[in-house]
């Protein structure tokens, strides 16, 4: 299974704070935002892995996260000219692709305690339910007879309060429907549509994260700010590292215990750091 992690955007949600700084890159508690999806991709068992991003930004994810072998990974990069929806990712990492399986992760979706097991996806689609008091905000899924019946993005009258979030797994059709599917009245080529296409061949399934997981959205002032709280406050009661690549490498023994070490030896020795420290 390959990954896709989109983080392109222009963020006017989130102006000034994003006007000269990607939102991806935007600090979230003591961690860059982009580290907890990647770290989200690694817990699934994922090592290849695309990142997709506006021309400017390309030097500093990858002065970031490099190519990823430090990490037991191979990080390739990707520009998106323009945002023209989330679906073009499939256009922008064709090649990538091939002929696998692949999941996406919006760059701003902070997730905690997702279990799958990848090896259990065979083919269609898989997408991630959360329930929100909020989902006009979202993709929304009307439910019939404990089915999905249809998805619909933004609705002003929602159905249900079962969101779609930014996580998706997909067989490798996914790359045809991308380019069958038209730009939606805002212009996009949207994640919905695809969805929806699977749905309609009953080649979609719907997993709801279970209670004892989280997710957040972090493209709002608002949500921003609460995700930084909910992170501190996790990482401190339990002792753990929430979106941190290192923790998530040590623990899918994508690295070892002893190439832990050596990168904690040669950082700083902060915070960050010493909270590795203690995994070993
Ligand atoms: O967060 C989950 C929601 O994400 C889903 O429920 C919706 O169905 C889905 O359409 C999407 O809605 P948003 O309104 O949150 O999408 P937004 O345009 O904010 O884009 C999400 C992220 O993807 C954001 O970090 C920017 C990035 N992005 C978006 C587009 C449209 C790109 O990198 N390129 C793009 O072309």
């Amino acid at each position: 299974m390959k990954g896709i992690i989109l983080a392109g955007g222009l963020g006017t949600r989130l102006h000034p704070l994003t006007k000269s700084v990607s939102k991806q890159l935007l600090p979230l508690f003591d961690k860059p935002m982009i580290y907890y999806p990647l770290s989200t991709l690694i817990e699934l068992g994922i090592r290849d892995i695309l990142l997709i991003c506006k021309r400017n930004d390309k030097n500093l994810f990858q002065n970031l996260l490099k190519d990823g072998s430090q990490w037991g990974l191979r990080i390739e990069y990707a520009i998106q000219d323009k945002p023209s929806g989330i679906a073009e990712s499939f256009i922008i990492g064709e090649k990538f692709i091939k002929d696998d399986n692949v999941a996406l992760i919006l760059g701003d979706n902070i997730f905690y305690g997702v279990k799958y097991n990848i090896k259990n996806f065979k083919n269609g689609a898989l997408i991630f339910s959360y329930q929100v008091q909020d989902p006009k905000r979202y993709g929304v899924i009307e439910i019939k007879n404990n089915l999905p019946k249809k998805i619909t993005e933004k609705p002003k009258n929602p159905k249900s309060n079962l969101a779609v979030t930014g996580l998706y797994i997909y067989d490798k059709e996914v790359v045809k429907i991308a380019k069958t599917i038209k730009p939606s009245k805002r212009g996009e080529l949207e994640i919905t549509d695809i969805n929806n296409n699977y749905l309609k061949r009953k080649k979609l399934k719907v997993c709801n994260l279970e209670q004892g997981s989280m997710w957040l959205d972090a493209g709002t002032f608002t949500t921003l700010l609460q995700a930084a709280h909910f992170i501190q406050t996790l990482q401190e009661r339990q002792n753990i590292q929430i979106g941190s690549p290192e923790s998530s490498a040590l623990y899918q023994k994508f690295i070892s215990r002893s190439q832990l070490k050596k990168i904690i030896k040669n950082s700083p020795k902060n915070e960050y750091f010493k909270n590795l420290n203690s995994l070993i």
